[in-house]
């Protein structure tokens, strides 16, 4: 019997309908209204959620040839993330699920982008290495079962998507920056400026995105803004070399540390280009298998919600009418 899952933890109203690990719809509203601000207003996200996220379940439903009443369960993000937007995704899916009596099942967000890995076609069986590059996390996942991860590295400051998408703005790109900085990077030199890329000599698996941000703000001020305007796509290419080059540095890293026969990646960064070929090499040279889940699965989307569900405990009617949402979830194993 299908399933359906929604995911609304940031400014993305998502629901999916799959049948076990396939994915029947997968509809992705995503809210342009964030561009004007530069950033995700939470506020502002949490009233979208509210307009959207019926109509995209009903988009999902139909595309799945699927009615409500014909549903076994329904999975939701229930953190991390903004927490007035989990709630609208929350309290839809108890409102879906409680008057049929079905289990409901609350999923952690960063699993869900370890979960994109299970899905068909081609889903990969743990034990491997996951890179989660994100809008707010950038991690190390160790994956040993599909039940969860161990957090091997993570960020100290920025995440990579978060640094991303302020470079971004800098250079006058739109929001979310990582797609125009990716269009614009492939027409600069990534060595015209140089780019400090932190953390490659601290022999750990944590990350560091901060001072790459300070950097370009210097160069930026050294340059003048016409002179950013002018030098532009050199600068968006050095600062996403930058970023690959830590990422692809760190996962280097823990492949030397760990027994890990396959390597994956996940989260929003992990839909860039560069990345992904740099992880490819690294995954060549070392002879390991890299599963390079689709661009779609990347970002945010439900059906990475409802593949992590697969593998979390089912809460039975009426036991989720008062569960919580969550903002932030500990560090170390999920
Ligand atoms: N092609 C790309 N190149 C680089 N970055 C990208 C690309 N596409 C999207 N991104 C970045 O991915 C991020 C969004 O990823 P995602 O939707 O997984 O994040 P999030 O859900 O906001 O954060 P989290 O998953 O940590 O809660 C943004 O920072 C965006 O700029
Ligand atoms: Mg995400």
């Amino acid at each position: 019997m299908p399933q359906l899952a929604i995911e609304t933890s940031c400014d993305d109203t998502c629901a999916a309908v799959l049948d076990g690990p396939v994915v029947l719809s997968n509809v992705i509203s995503s809210q342009a209204d964030h561009e004007r601000y530069g950033g995700v207003v939470p506020e502002v996200a949490s009233r979208h959620h509210l307009d959207l996220v019926v109509p995209v379940v009903e988009a999902a439903l139909a595309g799945a040839e699927t009615g409500m009443d014909d549903l076994d369960s329904v999975a939701v993000t229930a953190g991390p993330g903004l927490i007035g937007a989990l709630l609208v995704g929350l309290s839809t899916a108890k409102a879906i699920a409680a008057p049929r009596r079905i289990p409901l099942i609350p999923t952690d967000h960063l699993h869900g982008h370890v979960a994109a890995n299970f899905l068909e076609p081609d889903p990969l069986e743990p034990p491997f290495l996951c890179l989660i590059a994100s809008g707010g996390h950038t991690m190390l996942a160790g994956v040993r079962d599909h039940a969860g991860f161990e957090v091997l590295g993570e960020t100290l400051d920025d995440a990579a998507g978060e640094a991303i998408d302020k470079a971004a703005r800098m250079l006058g790109l739109g929001f979310p920056g990582g797609p125009g900085l990716e269009r614009l990077a492939a027409t600069g030199d990534p060595g015209a400026f140089t780019f400090p890329v932190a953390m490659s000599r601290d022999p750990g698996l944590d990350f560091s995105f901060s001072g790459l941000k300070t950097a370009l703000v210097y160069i930026g001020r050294d340059l003048g803004e016409e002179g950013v305007a002018e030098r532009a796509a050199d600068l968006a290419a050095g600062f996403q070399a930058a970023i690959v080059n830590q990422l692809v540095t760190k996962l280097g890293r823990a492949l030397d540390d760990g027994d890990w026969p396959a390597v994956a990646l996940g989260g929003g960064v992990a839909a860039n280009g560069p990345l992904r070929e740099a992880v490819a090499t690294l995954c060549r040279e070392r002879g390991i298998p890299f599963k390079e889940v689709s661009r779609e699965l990347c970002t945010d989307n439900a059906a990475m919600i409802g593949s992590a569900a697969r593998f979390t405990r089912a809460l039975p009617y009426p036991e989720y009418v008062g569960f919580d949402a969550f903002a932030t979830g500990p560090r170390g194993s999920r």
